[in-house]
């Protein structure tokens, strides 16, 4: 929806393909946290009137460890850089709004569609639409932005393409509950239990998150045993109590990372989660997605301005240099939360020290800093 409308703003026509309805891409809970540039990105290209508005500017961000709270100021460390927390979904709101305002095309509840040609000059797209009629698009290039377990990324033959997979022995269980918040800033949490996250969704919706074992269900999770492991893992001499309330929705999430090389394929560029995932510690989901097609729009507007193509082909290049320093942050930001089920006592109080180094040091918290609001971009 991003690419399409950065397109637009350049006069670049697209049809934007979705499977799912409007009710449910628009309902759908993802991530929260909009890293500088996302934000920047959202005003340049007119769709962040509301999060202007809705939207709530964070300059710092707590890790608590040993019963203690850490400030990390982000935007003093980061030359006034900081992060907005804004639903993934409010996102989603504003930019489907942007297009049907504009009448551009956008397609919901497609069916069954395949990618043709993609090594000739002229791609094709064949589905079937929301009335069950087959349809057959051709074009200059297709946009794989469909998500992990989309078609784009198997178009690729596998003879062709890298994949670089880690997955971790454990799962964040997030909880939305209707209670004001019990902290202005989010709190990533180290605790001999396992990691906890206190984010919020507005002064009335917290989101809060528990490491859990990944293959738990939510059934496994009574709203007693939440509260109870929430408590225990945020709990300090400090006097933070955690604010409780009704927990109106609970689901759990595994972690992995992953990454194809190359993201692109003749005529097809992959973006966001088709190409790569992150484990959410970090919250680099969204933001590594906007990266990518903030890049492939660029490269699109130079070849039609300017017939150049030279962005385009760079553009796998261009965009996994983001995607690895993302996929490290994360990576980092995991190791460094999470309690391991095979863990030793010396890997422990290494997490410890860490932790202590990079709250205790400015250099270290500089290094968190900068990635967690987000690297400036190139000039790609
Ligand atoms: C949220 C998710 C994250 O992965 C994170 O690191 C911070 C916040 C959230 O959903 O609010």
């Amino acid at each position: 929806m991003l690419l399409a409308h950065l397109l637009q703003l350049r006069g670049i026509e697209s049809v934007v393909l979705e499977t799912r309805s409007r009710e449910e891409i628009e309902a759908t809970l993802r991530a929260g946290v909009l890293e500088q540039g996302t934000v920047d990105l959202l005003n340049e290209s007119g769709v962040g009137e509301r999060m202007r508005r809705e939207g709530m500017p964070h300059e710092g961000v707590i890790l608590r460890f040993g019963g203690q709270s850490h400030r990390l100021h982000l935007s003093e460390l980061t030359g006034g850089r900081s992060i907005m927390v804004y639903a993934q979904h409010e996102v989603i709101r504003d930019l489907v709004k942007a297009r049907l305002d504009r009448g551009a095309p956008l397609l919901f509840g497609v069916k069954d569609v395949s990618l043709l040609d993609l090594d000739t000059r002229l791609p094709k797209i064949r589905f079937h639409d929301a009335g069950g009629a087959t349809c057959e698009l051709a074009c200059d290039y297709v946009a794989g932005c469909d998500g992990f377990h989309g078609v784009s990324r198997p178009s690729i033959p596998s003879r062709l393409r890298q994949d670089f997979t880690r997955i971790y022995p454990f799962g964040w269980l997030g909880v939305l509950v209707e209670a004001p918040p019990a902290t202005e800033e989010l709190i990533y949490a180290y605790h001999e239990r396992g990691f906890a996250l206190v984010s919020t969704r507005s002064p009335q919706i917290q989101r809060l998150y528990a490491q859990c074992n990944p293959q738990d269900q939510a059934s496994a999770w009574p709203d007693a045993r939440i509260w109870e492991e929430l408590h225990a893992r945020l709990a300090g001499g400090d006097g933070f109590k955690l604010t409780e309330g009704r927990i109106f929705q609970k689901g759990v999430i595994a972690m992995r990372s992953f990454v194809v090389e190359p993201m692109q394929h003749g005529r097809l560029f992959l973006a966001g989660d088709a190409a790569h995932i992150v484990p959410p510690t970090g919250a680099k989901g969204l933001n590594l997605a906007a990266a990518d097609v903030r890049t492939l729009a660029r490269a699109l507007a130079a070849f039609y301005a300017e017939g150049r193509s030279d962005l385009l082909e760079r553009y796998s290049e261009t965009a996994l240099r983001r995607v690895w320093r993302a996929e490290h942050f994360s990576w980092w930001m995991t190791s460094m939360l999470h309690r391991f089920h095979d863990e030793s006592p010396f890997h422990h109080r290494l997490q410890l020290s860490q932790l202590q180094y990079v709250t205790g040091s400015r250099a270290a918290a500089t290094m968190l800093a900068e990635n967690y609001v987000g690297l400036p971009f190139g000039d790609n």
